[in-house]
């Protein structure tokens, strides 16, 4: 403490707080600083994505297990089109068969919307081939619309 004219000047600390809070923030942009810098800690935000997609690679897909186009005209419509591009030249124009089985008969694989989508997008051992990369997961629903509709009304409905 100082004495000047009288007049005493007091030397006033700096609050406990905010001394903490000045050297939180040091230690905090050292921290970001050393964390941030590729040269340093190997940090790339390239890398991070490259991590995040394989991640996202792993989780396995969710397949809902019924048809969200069941019923759905315009679907049907579009899965005609893909059923005689794709489909027809094992399967039959009308479903009835060929070097592939019988669409509109008992599926030995299963007849429950999820097991038809797997015969689909998966393929199955005795010559019917994969079509999950070819056609994706909204189109094999589509097709099925439409194999689906001819099952149940022996024609598109
Ligand atoms: C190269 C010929 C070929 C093509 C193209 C083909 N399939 Fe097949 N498919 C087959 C054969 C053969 C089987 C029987 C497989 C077995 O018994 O293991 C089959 C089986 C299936 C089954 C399962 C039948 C059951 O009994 O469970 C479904 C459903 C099916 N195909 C739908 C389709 C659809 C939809 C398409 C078009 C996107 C298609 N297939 C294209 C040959 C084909």
């Amino acid at each position: 403490m100082t004495e000047f004219d009288g007049i005493q000047e007091e030397h006033n600390k700096i609050p406990r707080g905010w001394l903490l809070f000045f050297i939180g923030l040091i230690v905090w942009l050292v921290w970001y600083i050393y964390s941030f810098t590729p040269e340093i800690s190997g940090w790339s935000y390239y890398k991070k994505f490259e991590q995040e997609m394989a991640e996202a690679r792993k989780m396995p897909e969710v397949i809902p297990t019924e048809n969200p186009y069941e019923h759905n005209e315009k679907a049907i419509a579009e899965g005609r089109v893909i059923y005689t591009e794709n489909c027809s030249a094992c399967h039959g124009e009308d479903l009835k068969g060929g070097v592939g089985p019988d669409l509109t008969e008992h599926l030995k694989y299963g007849e429950t919307d999820n097991k038809k989508f797997e015969s689909i997008a998966k393929g199955r051992g005795g010559g019917m081939p994969p079509f999950g990369q070819q056609l994706g997961r909204d189109r094999i629903w589509k097709v099925l619309a439409y194999v689906d509709s001819v099952r149940e009304y022996g024609k598109p409905h």
